[in-house]
């Protein structure tokens, strides 16, 4: 039986993505270039990287030689917190474009929304870059924009001021911290939630109810937590560099979380946030 998970998910643009990506963060040149070629060999269809992991190079030439078509790989990169402005917008998309050889892009994020540099200002800063988004996607240069660690408050004010509203939220996820209030806010406003540090950095998988039921269905607390953030609708990005686990973070395609359960590690007690408060980060 072949366990791994394949199914897509459709954007508000009516465009398909893969609803398990692979995440590249802490991975630079020459170990981004054969994690990537590994993740692919095994049957993921969707990075994530961005600007500021300094390995698009690296992730462009890992589709380019996997000899599987540009268009069956869904790449995504983000815009950093030093370019906030609609000139400086399209400058680094062109940027990361290059880095990575492609003529087109599948999905560009704007990556934090209020850096600290910018705070005071980042509404008025947001909307200028926004409109770089909207006019590259406009061009056909991008085929989804959205934005990450938009919380819901961010996006209350900026969602009844754009044109092209934001397709998808990449934001922190994982059991022990659920996003109940961003997740919902996004599905009744049809942006699709992506989790950034799904797995908790492995940091939760000895707590009490996680080794409970990852025993109960004889699956690892990984692909419990991968199953979880599925199962509510959201698109797990986890990172891993090591063949094995590369593999088991994509088999969650044969088991299902009961309704009962999937409640139950939405209420766990919070814990495992990296603290990253997008109001309250240093950069
Ligand atoms: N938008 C943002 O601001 C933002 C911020 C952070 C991350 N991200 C994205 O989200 C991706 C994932 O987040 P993340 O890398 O911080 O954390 P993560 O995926 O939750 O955890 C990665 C860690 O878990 C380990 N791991 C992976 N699979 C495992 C398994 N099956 N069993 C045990 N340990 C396992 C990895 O070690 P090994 O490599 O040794 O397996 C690594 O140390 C990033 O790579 C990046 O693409 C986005």
């Amino acid at each position: 039986m072949d366990r791994r998970f394949a199914a897509n998910v459709r954007l508000a643009n009516g465009i398909d993505m893969p609803a398990i990506g692979y995440g590249t963060y802490r991975m630079d040149g020459d170990s981004a270039y054969d994690a990537v070629r590994m993740a692919l060999k095994t049957g993921y269809r969707h990075i994530d990287t961005a600007a500021y992991y300094r390995n698009e190079e690296a992730v462009g030439r890992a589709v380019a030689d996997s000899g599987i078509p540009r268009s069956d790989v869904f790449v995504t990169s983000k815009l950093w917190n030093d370019f906030h402005s609609y000139r400086e917008a399209k400058v680094q998309f062109e940027r990361s474009l290059s880095a990575l050889g492609f003529d087109y892009l599948d999905l560009y994020l704007i990556h934090w929304p209020a850096p600290a540099a910018i705070r005071g200002v980042w509404k008025e800063r947001m909307f200028d870059t926004w409109k770089a988004f909207e006019e590259l996607y406009g061009a056909g240069k991008i085929r989804a924009i959205g934005v990450s660690n938009f919380w819901k408050h961010h996006l209350e004010e900026i969602l009844p001021r754009v044109q092209i509203r934001p397709m998808v939220d990449q934001i922190e996820l994982h059991p022990g911290f659920p996003q109940v209030a961003t997740v919902d806010y996004c599905r009744q406003s049809g942006i699709q939630v992506e989790a950034w540090q799904p797995l908790a950095r492995a940091a939760l998988f000895s707590t009490p109810l996680v080794e409970e039921l990852s025993s109960q269905y004889g699956v690892t607390p990984a692909q419990l937590f991968l199953r979880w953030e599925l199962q509510r609708g959201i698109v797990p990005l986890p990172k891993s560099a090591d063949p094995v686990r590369i593999r088991e973070n994509l088999e969650i395609g044969w088991f299902e979380i009961s309704a009962q359960d999937m409640e139950r590690i939405t209420t766990m007690p919070e814990a495992g946030w990296s603290g990253l408060d997008p109001d309250r980060v240093a950069f």
